[in-house]
């Protein structure tokens, strides 16, 4: 008995010497979990060669596990190929891709791959189950811009939850572009996936994603699944792909010590020129790429910051970043990026409303999947006009680029000024949006448009469109079966 106290004396001793010198560890650092003890994890990269067919093939696997989050406890989790979250996929614009994803969950699912220009039977929405124990193979070509997109779960009134096991993954896109950016995945390339938690006391995660006005809103922010994590930072400057994937919290990102970076890309891709900033706010879906400076030595907290808003409550730490005493080089931030072509609406171009009111329906009317809400001609720009006349909310179109005209009747921030797919929709305000619609036309198979709080998409805050060839709006019918099927 006293050889075990003072072995656990000594224990205690040497675990607080190795503290005192272990920089991760600032005692000034406020909350008394927030230690930032934890190495950051970052996502495997998953980045098939393509095959003598010229096909990339990927496979992910849903599974169910435990994973330690917090310490001495085991949480249940999903994830691809692993326990929790999923690997980082990568490939480049004019690839043909192939994937094989395997159901390994006792539940029906899907995979929806979030920001992807491809046919809607490839799209993984509500449409495109997966049933346990099957795989579905969805083939596409990436013809899109270099961007940060993501994939996770979408069946029908169940999103919210198996994207809150754990359920969601990075899905990089480059393009052949003459520009000096950081680029190399988990040195000075590094997703930061921000999810927020709440944890019932014996570990697991607690709380309905399905209950109260935005389901959760969790006390624990996790990044890349790490909580209480840190990065050490080796080099001048660090590009980080920021994805809000939380169920319904927005984040309003700030350093501590208030230094400016910049924003060079969001949803959609890389901006025309960068945008320096010292805060900005991402919600539920949205992405953006930012690349921030260190000087050698120093260490610095990216924090989210309470900004009045029903969904943005809260001051909270993230991560701590450590600066290396000595810094590779890295370029400076280009003054130019990509130039994305402005979508612009013609004149007389088709406006169509939706008014966000509750957190169940649209334009009156809750989700059904066997009735198509809106029929679009192939290659389009309509001018689409969302109204919300409660608490937050946000919208996302499936398939489309959109750039942000107004939001309650002035100009978005510049750093949003990019080609998007998910958008803040404030609290008592109108957003209108410039939407170009993709060229794969199917009169059968609908695409998905909806708030990204998850609770409200799974409750019926969800629409369905189709794309046709243009002239052939008024043939198609608007009431089809509930599972249209895969490939
Ligand atoms: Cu990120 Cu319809 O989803
Ligand atoms: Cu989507
Ligand atoms: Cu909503």
């Amino acid at each position: 008995m006293h050889r075990r106290q003072f072995l656990t004396a000594a224990a205690l001793s040497a675990l607080a010497a190795a503290c005192s010198s272990d920089p991760a560890v600032d005692p000034a650092s406020p909350g008394p979990e927030i230690d930032f003890g934890t190495p950051l994890r970052v996502p495997p990269l998953l980045n098939p060669k393509s095959g003598k067919d010229g096909v990339r093939r990927f496979e992910l696997s849903m599974q169910a596990g435990r994973t330690q989050i917090l310490a001495g406890k085991r949480t249940p989790t999903w994830g691809f190929n692993g326990a929790f979250l999923g690997p980082t996929l990568r490939a480049s614009r004019g690839d043909k891709v192939k994937m094989a994803v395997r159901n390994g969950l006792s539940e029906l699912s899907t995979v929806h791959w979030h920001g992807m220009r491809l046919p809607a039977r490839m799209d993984g929405g509500p449409h495109q189950p997966i049933e346990p124990g099957a795989v579905w193979m969805p083939h596409w070509t990436i013809d899109q811009p270099a961007a940060t997109s993501w994939y996770h779960p979408h069946p029908h009134g169940a999103t919210a939850e198996h994207v809150y096991r754990g359920l969601a993954g990075m899905f990089i896109l480059d393009d052949d572009l003459d520009l000096d950016l950081p680029a190399d995945y988990g040195i000075d390339d590094i997703p930061l996936i921000l999810q927020d938690k709440k944890f019932a006391p014996d570990g697991s995660f607690d709380g309905d994603p399905l209950k109260g006005t935005f389901g959760i809103l969790g006390d624990h922010i996790l990044v890349n699944g790490t909580y209480n994590p840190h990065l050490r930072v080796t080099t001048e400057r660090v590009r980080f792909r920021v994805l809000n994937g939380s169920n319904a919290r927005m984040y309003n990102l700030a350093f501590a010590d208030k230094r400016s970076f910049h924003v060079i890309a969001n949803d959609g891709g890389l901006l025309g020129a960068p945008v320096e900033v010292e805060t900005l706010s991402l919600t539920p879906g949205e992405r953006v790429e930012i690349i921030v400076a260190f000087a050698p030595g120093e260490q610095v907290i990216l924090r989210t910051a309470d900004n009045g808003v029903d969904i943005g409550e809260g001051d909270f730490d993230l991560l701590k970043l450590i600066a290396a005493k000595q810094l590779k080089p890295a370029p400076a931030v280009p003054a130019r990026l990509a130039s994305p072509a402005a979508i612009t609406a013609p004149a007389g171009a088709k406006v169509r409303r939706f008014k966000l009111s509750g957190h169940d329906a649209i334009n009156g009317k809750a989700m059904d999947m066997t009735r198509i809400d809106e029929v679009v001609p192939a290659g389009a720009v309509e001018i689409w006009e969302i109204e919300n006349n409660v608490y937050s909310h946000n919208f996302h179109i499936h398939e489309v680029a959109f750039q942000v005209l107004e939001m309650d009747g002035s100009a978005p921030p510049p750093y949003a000024t990019g080609h998007k797919d998910t958008v803040y929709v404030p609290s008592k305000s109108v957003v209108r949006l410039a939407v170009q619609f993709g060229r794969y036309t199917d009169p059968v198979s609908p695409y998905m448009y909806h708030c990204h709080i998850l609770r409200h998409e799974d409750s019926g805050m969800m629409g369905q469109f189709v794309i046709v060839e243009p002239g052939t709006e008024n043939q198609v019918s608007l009431s089809i079966p509930a599972h249209i099927g895969g490939h």
